[in-house]
This record gives C-alpha cells, structure tokens and sequence, in this order.
C-alpha cells in the first residue's frame, strides 16, 4: 500500500492545491494531507479552520485525510510510515526552496522520496497569499478557491473589520 503526504501550510486551500491533491490521490493508494502548525507564520486561518476546509473540499475522494503537525515532516512520515512527500511546482521561483526541502528531508530521513507535480497551467498564477491579498481588496476569488473557501474568506473579513 503506497501511502503518501502532501504538507503544506493550506492557508487556505485554493483550487491549485485541490487539483494536485486529486491529481496525488490517484497515483498513490493513500493520500494524507498535512497542515502545518507553523509559529513563524502568522496565519489567516488558525489550524483547525484550515483542517476543517480541507475535509469539506476532499470529502468526496475517499483515500484523502486530513491531518496537522508540528516540528519537522520527517518525523511526522517516521511515526506513521510514510515514505512518500508529494510537492506541487508551479513555476521554476518554486524550485530553489523545494530542492533545498527535499535535499534536506532525504538527508535527515534517507528512506523518504520527495514527488513533485507540476500544477496545472491554469493555476500557475495561484497561492494562497495571492487569493487573501485579492480578497482583502475586494477583489473576486471565486475562480481561486472552491466555493466553502470563498465564503470562510468573507466570514473572515467581517470577524477581522
Ligand atoms: O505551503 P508551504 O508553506 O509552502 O509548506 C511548507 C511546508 C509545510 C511543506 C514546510 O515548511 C515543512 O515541511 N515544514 C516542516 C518543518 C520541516 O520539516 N523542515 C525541514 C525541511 S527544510
């Protein structure tokens, strides 16, 4: 059985990260979606909200879950088993930092493979700083994200003004 992670820190998911996560589901038997509890970021959307939306967006592919941690991926893929990192790229600006992540989580944890998808050409454009830094001006998004996001993304901007 051919388990594999695709971490990020989902805040929030946009249609790119869907579509990589429905392209990963098909390759591989399990497919665990991980949020990351990053201190260093100060996110939109706090962890559980991020989880929450992740689950509504995948609750028809019925290998995905959903999960979070903290501290370094590679000991989350040790404690569970995991061999396999799924990385989406969307431009060649992604890749310094994949390779460098990949370097470095197969340095630390030998028996790990890190995948990379390219995304599709149509979401080359999107991430999630660019879907919250639309809709913090207004801007329509619903393109970007599916439609659950969308709406978060407006209770959001009520709770925050
Ligand atoms: O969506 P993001 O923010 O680009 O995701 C980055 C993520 C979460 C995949 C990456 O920051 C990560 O794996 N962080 C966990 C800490 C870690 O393992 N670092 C070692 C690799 S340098």
């Amino acid at each position: 059985m051919k388990t594999a992670i695709y971490p990020g820190s989902f805040d929030p998911v946009t249609n790119g990260h869907l579509d990589i996560i429905k392209r990963a589901a098909e390759s591989f038997d399990k497919l665990i979606v991980a949020v990351l509890y990053n201190n260093k970021k100060k996110p939109l959307f706090n962890v559980e909200e991020r989880v929450s939306l992740l689950k509504e967006v995948t609750k028809d592919l019925p290998n995905v879950s959903i999960d979070s941690f903290s501290g370094l991926l590679v000991d989350y893929t040790k404690e569970n088993d995991i061999k396999i990192i799924v990385k989406g790229l969307r431009a060649i600006s992604d890749f310094e930092a994949e390779f460098q992540m990949a370097l470095v989580n197969k340095k630390l944890c030998p028996d790990t493979e890190t995948f990379f998808m390219t995304t599709k050409a149509e979401y080359a454009y999107l991430s999630s700083s660019v879907v919250k830094e639309v809709h913090s001006f207004g801007g329509n998004i619903r393109e970007f994200v599916p439609q659950c996001v969308a709406e978060a993304l407006k209770h959001k901007h009520t709770e925050v003004s």
